[in-house]
């Protein structure tokens, strides 16, 4: 079918049952060529070579020929796509067939260029995991895009995860004109980035130790453009929030669910003393998410604070038996709360 570009957005939708998609829409001089199975009534038929598509692939169909239903059950849960780099998370039974699953994953997802295994938890300060790579190219630096910004990052020298994409807006959502926000373990950016573009913040104090990690974020807001509006400070949030903002923030951001325990001075000294509000993330077992709140009430009480009111939310399954939480925590100062 041969018609006008400015009509083809309309016919594309009209005539869907009638288009043969084994073949591409073709675009030339003003004119676009829809491949149809048969011709359609009232519009200009003509013969020509349209590029044939890509056979669609499907990623179970490709893995059951040589993964068994459980093995392929692991496969097809665990993997993330972080820009054009796909990690992947394996037991160790299935390593041996790491390299082809690898050359699976990219014939799914072309546009991809490694395939890397997390062969090491998440370890140390910084929260690098161990990657090794099974298919393409070793440099895996990459641009990753999240609710409108842009990030570059290396997954094997930060911590990075696209799985808290939601948690970078919802917080974003709650956050009020002009706050003054502190994001301690800011990594490349992800939390810093998403509330600079989606919220009415007046500055947003993002804290990292990694110098790897805090290049890239300095590099990440330059390249959003959002100097303005993101500090990157590199160093300790144990040196740097009594040197160079205590008292500042109308709210504090904590991602480091494994050791945030030991940050709740910080949290509470950052904090206006007229109060505000903690996000608090921590793994807990599923019986008990709530674990760490008496230490919580007694540190907001050591700092002259009063919890108002605490929401939590299960941010993901960490262990069998154990969740990564999250818990909002909104303060008062203690002498406006008696
Ligand atoms: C779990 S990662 C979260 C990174 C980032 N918020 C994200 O979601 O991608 C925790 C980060 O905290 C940093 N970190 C660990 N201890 C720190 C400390 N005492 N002060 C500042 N940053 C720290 C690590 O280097 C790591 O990048």
């Amino acid at each position: 079918m041969k018609i006008p570009k400015k009509n083809a957005e309309d016919a594309i939708r009209s005539l869907s049952p009638l288009i043969n998609k084994e073949f591409r829409i073709l675009q030339k001089n003003g004119w676009v060529y829809i491949p149809v199975k048969t011709p359609p009534e009232g519009y200009e038929v003509v013969d020509v070579e349209l590029p044939a598509r890509r056979r669609a692939t499907n990623l179970k169909e490709e893995l059951r020929s040589f993964l068994t239903e459980d093995e392929m059950k692991e496969v097809v849960t665990s993997f993330d796509i972080v820009g054009d780099v796909i990690i992947i998370r394996l037991p160790p039974s299935l390593m041996d067939k790491a390299e082809k699953i690898g050359e699976v994953l990219h014939r799914i997802h072309p546009h991809v260029r490694s395939v890397a295994v997390e062969v090491g938890p998440f370890g140390g300060t910084y929260r690098v995991p161990e990657l090794k790579v099974v298919w393409g190219d070793e440099n895996l630096e990459t641009i990753y895009r999240e609710h409108g910004v842009r990030m570059k990052l290396d997954p094997s020298k930060v911590y990075f995860s696209v799985r808290h994409s939601y948690e970078r807006i919802r917080i974003a959502r709650m956050i009020g004109k002009d706050e003054i926000v502190g994001v301690f373990f800011a990594g490349v950016g992800p939390y810093p980035l998403v509330f600079a573009k989606h919220s009415p913040a007046r500055w947003v104090y993002a804290i990292e130790l990694n110098p790897v990690a805090w290049k890239y974020m300095v590099e990440n807001v330059e390249m959003n453009r959002m100097e303005r509006k993101i500090i990157p400070i590199r160093g300790d949030v144990k040196d740097v929030v009594p040197r160079m903002f205590p008292g500042f923030a109308h709210r504090v951001v904590m991602p480091l669910p494994k050791d945030s325990h030991h940050f709740l001075d910080e949290a509470f000294m950052a904090l206006r003393r007229e109060g505000g509000i903690i996000h608090y993330y921590t793994f807990a077992p599923s019986s008990n998410p709530l674990e760490k709140l008496p230490l919580i009430e007694r540190k907001a009480e050591e700092w002259g604070f009063a919890i108002k009111r605490i929401e939590w939310r299960r941010v993901a399954d960490y262990a069998p038996r154990v969740w990564k939480v999250v818990l909002d925590i909104y303060t008062v100062s203690n002498s406006s709360a008696e």
